[in-house]
């Protein structure tokens, strides 16, 4: 259950509102990440150009991230450019990308403490330009004391090169001091994650219907909910958010073990004989 304080129910609008109302309180996912897909398709299709739906989907983020924030989500993760993205895209994309980037941080910053948002990111981020490194610097210390969602967007990210920073990290550490490899534990990998002071992700969406992961937080998703939607990034809202989380809750988490229904084994499965052959 969230911290009743950073509640802000009375913020939702009344359809969102209807749907928050059948939610279960006691399991709503602590984390959601989501991959923001189909900007350039949403624009496509209404004859417009790629980076009006980019700019669109830069107001998407800022208002789901505010009902995130009003049901007292503590963990949400956007993956807003990928490594992909920048090695793939044209130049010019990538530079319209990065002044968005930059923009949307200037005009956003106060909303997010409007919002009491915290702002994170993970990726290579020092490749990317230095004024936009500025700005996110600037926006991460300037909404570092807010204690409601943490909003974490995934810059010049890609989960195998956050693995190979990982793996790297903790060579370094073994050499250093002097630790057997067979003592490595998956705690050891955590820690040395870009994601180490967050829960794995309990819910995963994804937009505009393409079934895949895109090298999005490989490690952290091992037990994650996927949720896929149809819809468009831009035309994403705080109520596709909580119609998500409805989706999750209806489903059994069971982590390899088995469902609750099942109960106790009647049988000692010792006894049972196996036909051989
Ligand atoms: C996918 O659309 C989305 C991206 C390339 C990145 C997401 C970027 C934003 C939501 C805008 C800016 C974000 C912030 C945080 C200001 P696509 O171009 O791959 O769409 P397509 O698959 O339909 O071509």
């Amino acid at each position: 259950m969230y911290h009743s304080s950073t509640l802000r129910i009375h913020e939702l609008t009344p359809a969102e509102r209807a749907v928050y109302d059948t939610l279960k309180p006691g399991s709503l996912p602590e984390h959601v990440a989501i991959i923001m897909d189909g900007n350039g398709r949403w624009a496509g299709r209404r004859l417009l150009k790629r980076f009006q739906g980019h700019q669109q989907g830069a107001r998407s983020v800022q208002l789901v991230t505010e009902t995130a924030s009003r049901i007292g989500l503590p963990w949400l993760t956007l993956y807003a450019f990928s490594l992909e993205n920048n090695l793939r895209r044209p130049r010019a994309e990538v530079n319209f990308l990065m002044r968005l980037l930059r923009s949307y941080l200037e005009s956003n910053v106060q909303r997010m403490m409007d919002n009491n948002v915290r702002m994170r990111y993970i990726g290579r981020t020092h490749d990317l330009p230095p004024e936009v490194q500025e700005r996110m610097l600037w926006a991460e210390e300037t909404t570092a004391r807010n204690t409601g969602t943490t909003l974490t967007l995934a810059l010049n990210y890609g989960a195998r090169s956050e693995l190979v920073d990982a793996f790297r990290a903790l060579a370094a550490e073994i050499r250093h001091k002097h630790i057997s490899p067979d003592r490595i534990t998956e705690q050891d990998i955590h820690r040395h994650l870009y994601t180490a002071q967050m829960p794995d992700p309990d819910l995963l969406i994804r937009t505009s219907g393409e079934m895949r992961v895109s090298n999005f937080l490989l490690w952290q998703i091992a037990y994650t909910e996927i949720y896929v939607t149809d819809m468009f990034w831009p035309d994403f809202r705080g109520i596709h958010l909580l119609e998500a989380i409805a989706n999750y809750q209806r489903r059994e988490r069971r982590y390899g073990g088995l469902s609750e229904s099942v109960g106790e084994v009647e049988e000692n499965p010792e006894r049972i004989r196996i036909a051989a052959g």
